[in-house]
């Protein structure tokens, strides 16, 4: 694959040395102006392209089957205190609880991070002077989202979680509350009540074996609260799988409009759905974009989330204007900007051969625990690559579940209380984003603990 693959997307050079003999210097703006017109239509037809190819199932070979050892490479999942201690003990702990993968990044990502490395010099950056950056970004939504954004709607972030923090620290008031869907992502209950001094109003989805739906009637009473005034939704989302329907975020979004709720929609986990589904921004699910932030990026889809990035999308002047008079224009570094525009323009097709293989990890996964721990109540989720695994029926504490599996399986999962403190007992978040190979073995172990 490789000669194939470098052929067609043959490396670009990042930075043009600049001397008075040089193209650059001699041909000026324009002509520089329209060379990047030229490479922003060549990269959105090779995005088609790839995207063609994608849906005829033609991919070339990536190898998801490799088992890469990132001890040693700072990562947190891997190097995170727990696993220290597991590490200590018999060196073979598998750390599945980071929604982080274990797959090498696509090849135009990795020649994108060399091409900046080798320059050698990694001053302050100014994205505005690569207009593939936002063009890249706007042609993606465009391509795989059906969404239509203007450039200037985008704003960068240092992660999705930060942009989220920001939003909510200048929409709200200390005191007031933020309504999230439970079970969901952790670090939303931290920012909320831990950094910004918000009150968490949990709303609980409603469990139907594993398959999660909004519960109407308590959203909208707690949207109807005054001091109720900002919503976080994760879209797809995490832990519990769920790809919302575009009926589902349309009537989410009327519901706080109606009531004058923000509406912020983290979809950083867009990009990772299962065959057949379709991911729907927010932006598409409702015209009235007056309350509405949308937050998304590659971090997730192209496994980069060390690089800090992310995109947050507010199409409303006003609040735009509120949001960037005070988040202000950030700085990407330029591994992010470069990591952005090779994922986007450059790796749809790698993106697509990823999406199988989790495709099959996932189903691997959920064939085995029928087989083997056939009391574990799991949903085929319908995107990200997290499963939300329920132990309720073992009878077991939620203590003894956690030593049977962090201790004695020497596996590291995720407990169900982090993401919902209510009711998240006796629940475990698997991330099934590695080697199938490592996926087994962990699968083999958890079922011998609880045999
Ligand atoms: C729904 C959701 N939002 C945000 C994040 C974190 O994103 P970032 O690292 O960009 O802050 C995660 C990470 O797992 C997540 O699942």
């Amino acid at each position: 694959m490789g000669v194939a693959y470098r052929q067609r997307h043959r490396a670009k050079p990042l930075c043009r040395v600049s001397s008075r003999n040089s193209v650059v210097a001699r041909t000026g703006n324009a002509e520089r102006l329209d060379r990047r017109r030229g490479n922003a239509r060549k990269y959105a037809v090779q995005g088609a392209a790839a995207l063609k190819s994608a849906r005829q199932g033609v991919f070339m070979h990536y190898d998801f089957d490799a088992v890469i050892d990132r001890r040693g490479t700072y990562s947190s999942k891997w190097e995170s205190a727990a696993l220290r201690r597991g590490a200590g003990r018999n060196g073979e702990t598998i750390p599945m609880m980071v929604a982080d993968m274990d797959f090498a990044c696509a090849p135009a990502l990795q020649a994108a991070m060399h091409r900046v490395a080798d320059h050698g010099i990694y001053g302050y950056t100014s994205y505005a002077a690569e207009p593939r950056y936002l063009g890249s970004i706007a042609d993606w939504y465009r391509r795989r989202h059906r969404t239509e954004i203007r450039e200037e709607w985008v704003a960068y972030s240092d992660g999705s979680i930060s942009a989220i923090l920001s939003a909510l620290h200048m929409f709200t008031n200390t005191g007031d509350g933020v309504i999230i869907l439970r079970p969901v992502y952790g670090r939303f209950t931290g920012i909320i009540q831990d950094n910004l001094y918000r009150k968490v109003v949990s709303s609980h989805l409603l469990n139907d074996g594993g398959y999660y739906t909004v519960d109407w009637d308590d959203f909208e009473r707690k949207c109807a609260v005054p001091t109720n005034r900002a919503f976080v939704l994760a879209s797809p989302a995490n832990p519990v799988g769920r790809v919302w329907s575009e009926g589902e975020l349309r009537r989410l979004a009327e519901i706080c409009r109606k009531h004058r709720v923000l509406f912020v929609s983290d979809e950083i986990h867009s990009d990772i759905v299962r065959e057949g589904a379709e991911h729907r921004t927010i932006l598409s699910a409702t015209d009235d974009w007056s309350n509405v932030i949308l937050v998304g990026g590659i971090t997730k889809s192209f496994n980069v989330a060390g690089l800090r990035c992310a995109n947050v999308v507010i199409p409303d002047d006003t609040l735009r204007g509120i949001f960037t008079k005070e988040f202000g224009r950030r700085m990407p570094s330029p591994f992010s900007i470069a990591a952005v525009i090779a994922a986007y323009d450059e790796s749809e097709e790698w993106l697509g051969a990823l999406n199988r293989y989790l495709d099959g990890n996932v189903d691997f996964a959920l064939g085995f625990l029928r087989k083997r721990l056939p009391q574990v109540q799991v949903w085929r989720p319908e995107g990200t690559y997290m499963l939300w695994l329920d132990f309720r029926a073992y009878g077991l504490s939620d203590a003894e579940i956690h030593h049977r599996i962090y201790v004695d399986a020497n596996v590291l999962l995720q407990d169900g209380l982090i993401h919902d403190s209510d009711q998240g007992e006796c629940f475990q978040r698997m991330c099934v984003a590695l080697p199938r190979s490592v996926l087994e073995q962990a699968l083999l172990r958890i079922a011998a603990v609880f045999a």
